[in-house]
């Protein structure tokens, strides 16, 4: 297995159990388990920018199990009839929002690699009785569609997961039809020492494999598509850094650092790291072909 299979085997084992024991990743343990009240399980998601009604309108098992940071349906100006594409669905939470846009007459295709998400996002689909929602399992580097299918990408809070992003950023362009816009949440990181970047459990808790804004901007510009923007960023703060970092702690090893007052060393991280990571929201097109470039 090479490197960049080994990252994603890390990555999708950490979002099986998340969503199966709502550990680890983007926010999992800190949060508890599932309840009925809807509340997202992820940090960085309970900031995403969900409403309320939202919320409420959606099968408890794709509202409890949102892992973004963002909420890309939201400004996207999804339209009726529309074939949206959402990298990294998940439990559905985005999904099922574009299919109620979208409507009968459009549809919803999510890809995702791990079983467990893919499992529940299904279960989401049939208790929101949505027939124009699919998943596909499936790595968002090699995206098993066709050409020029989609009027709409999404992703929320997946690409930093990817090691190979240049490549995420390519198969965007190439699935979006000319004209196609593309709208993702994702977190950037400015800055990080090289040492916590490595520990897979950072990495996994969308924050180690996080590139910078202007890396972004760059990628997506390199892959072909235009008129990138940021529209807009929350940065997070020392607690909500906190409870990222603490969220990919094992439940056992964070017992430990609270039965020996460890807390403090955390947001001592925290507090360094306040103000150089935030959740991003990018928006891109990809260009009309022109008669001259035909
Ligand atoms: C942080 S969660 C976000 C899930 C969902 N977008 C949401 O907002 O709740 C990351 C998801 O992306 C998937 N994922 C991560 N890297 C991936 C890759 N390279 N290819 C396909 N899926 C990936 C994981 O399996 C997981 O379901």
């Amino acid at each position: 297995m090479n490197k960049k299979d080994q990252i994603r085997k890390s990555v999708s084992r950490a979002y099986a159990e998340a969503v199966t024991t709502g550990s680890g990743c983007c926010g999992g343990s800190s949060c508890g388990e599932a309840t009925s009240n809807k509340t997202p399980k992820g940090v960085a998601a309970k900031t995403a920018g969900y409403s309320e009604e939202e919320l409420a309108s959606l099968p408890v098992e794709a509202a409890v199990n949102s892992f973004g940071c963002g909420n890309p349906t939201a400004f996207a100006g999804v339209q009726e009839g529309e074939v949206v594409v959402d990298l990294g669905s998940g439990a559905g939470i985005d999904l099922l929002l574009a299919a109620r846009k979208v409507g009968t007459t459009g549809r919803v295709i999510g890809i995702d690699m791990t079983d467990e998400m893919i499992v529940r996002a299904r279960q989401a689909i049939a208790s929101a009785g949505a027939g124009n929602v699919e998943v596909r399992k499936g790595i968002i580097e090699d995206l098993p569609l066709e050409d020029g299918l989609a009027d709409l990408v999404i992703s929320n809070c997946v690409i930093n997961l990817s090691p190979d992003k240049p490549r995420v950023f390519s198969e965007i362009a190439r699935v979006l039809k000319p004209g196609g816009r593309m709208s993702v949440s994702d977190i950037v990181v400015e800055e990080l020492p090289w040492w916590l970047r490595r520990i897979p459990s950072v990495y996994n808790s969308c924050v180690g494999g996080a590139i910078s804004e202007s890396r972004y901007v760059e990628g997506l510009e390199s892959a072909g598509l235009g008129d990138v923007e940021v529209l807009d960023r929350l940065v997070y703060d020392a607690d909500q850094m906190t409870a990222l970092m603490l969220s990919e702690v094992p439940s056992r090893l964070k017992t430990v650092v609270k039965k020996l007052g460890l807390t403090w060393l955390v947001r001592f991280f925290a507090r360094r790291l306040e103000g150089k990571i935030w959740s991003a929201r990018f928006s891109a097109r990809k260009r009309m072909v022109t008669a001259s470039a035909a």
